[in-house]
């Protein structure tokens, strides 16, 4: 038996500005709920998009055991829809659920969840390349108890929202702070999970460096303000000398983006040259200073790939490929949003098609 639906009797779609989409402004008609009580998940329905009734002391409220996921489904040129690498996704949410203390939720059920999700709200899907239905699940303790433990309760919801690019400025170079004195994560703290912890701890430093005119800071570690970390909403790669380079995710401090994995993935393919290793901020510093820095830009699902114009470190201003966007990143965007349109072939087994 398939989920239960329950139809919303009224449409949003009207209501959206479809020319001016944004980020995360707008969302679908349904919404997929389901609830963990007495030691089990239940089966979950999809019921129309809106408020969800809850106590004051909801713990969550009070102690954030929150996780969250995004991922996009595109519209394909040859018609129907595509997701793009949803079991990633899936996974990921099970291992920031083991982190948070949560119990997980089944893999299939999750990707089960979406389709249905999105065979329902498909015309929210934008038809407009470089835009699509960003996917947002969910999940956090729900137990109305004021003491300081693991909830007995929680609920997962998937929610939808059409979207254009996460940066205004598109497919444009962002203008990013390296962060030198406030920290996001330590190592063994929560940076390989996808917890509202996280963004908590970034809102500060983002938000000032948001007054300076920057799009958001590039997080070093969290003890020596040393090595490259993440810029949050995004991993960061660099191209010095023809060699890709980013973090590794062996020292727990950075979200395993599914962007990352696909363009680490697609650059060996290429044959170029890929290191996943500790970057000193130093190392970037002396490349640029010695002209060898070709490249920087960020991947993730909100932000796809982004090039990194302009970086700031103290005092010193590092403008990257004349505030151009770099031939590796162009490639990368071309295949992905090739890929996740049904524009190329996908010999990944990467996409799930769905038909609508
Ligand atoms: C994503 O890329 O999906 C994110 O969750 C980043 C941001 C919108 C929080």
């Amino acid at each position: 038996m398939g989920i239960q639906i329950e139809k919303a009797t009224q449409t949003r779609f009207d209501s959206i500005d479809w020319k001016n989409l944004g980020f995360g402004r707008y969302f679908s008609d349904h919404m997929f709920i389901s609830f963990y009580r007495d030691g089990k998940w239940d089966d979950g329905k999809i019921v129309p998009y809106g408020p969800i009734c809850f106590e004051p002391s909801m713990m969550t409220l009070h102690y954030g055991q929150t996780i969250f996921e995004g991922l996009k489904a595109y519209y394909d040129v040859n018609g129907g829809v595509n997701l793009f690498r949803p079991e990633m996704n899936a996974k990921r949410m099970q291992s920031s659920a083991e982190r948070l203390c949560i119990p997980p939720f089944d893999v299939e059920k999750f990707i089960e969840a979406i389709i249905e999700l999105i065979k329902l709200d498909h015309k929210f899907v934008p038809k407009v390349k470089g835009e699509s239905l960003y996917i947002r699940p969910v999940c956090f303790g729900s137990s109305c108890f004021l003491g300081v433990h693991p909830s007995q309760e929680y609920t997962f919801i998937i929610i939808t929202s059409p979207v254009a690019s996460y940066y205004p400025e598109g497919l444009n170079p962002v203008k990013i702070l390296i962060e030198d004195q406030f920290v996001r994560v330590v190592r063994g703290g929560l940076g390989m999970a996808k917890t509202a912890a996280n963004y908590a701890a970034s809102l500060y430093a983002g938000q000032r460096a948001k007054e300076k005119g920057f799009s958001q800071v590039l997080w070093l570690d969290g003890i020596h303000h040393e090595f490259v970390d993440e810029v949050g909403a995004m991993n960061i790669m660099f191209v010095i000398d023809d060699i890709l380079i980013t973090p590794p995710l062996t020292q727990g401090t950075i979200l395993p983006g599914v962007t990352r994995d696909s363009v680490l993935h697609l650059a060996r393919q290429m044959g170029i040259k890929v290191q996943e290793r500790s970057i000193k901020i130093q190392e970037v510093l002396e490349a640029y200073e010695r002209g060898t820095l070709q490249e920087v830009f960020g991947t993730g699902t909100a932000a796809t790939i982004s090039p990194v114009g302009k970086l700031y470190y103290r005092d010193k201003e590092l403008i990257i490929n004349n505030n151009q966007i770099g031939p590796i990143a162009q490639k990368m965007y071309d295949t992905l949003t090739g890929l996740q349109h049904g524009i190329i072939k996908d010999t990944y087994n990467w996409i799930i098609h769905i038909d609508v």
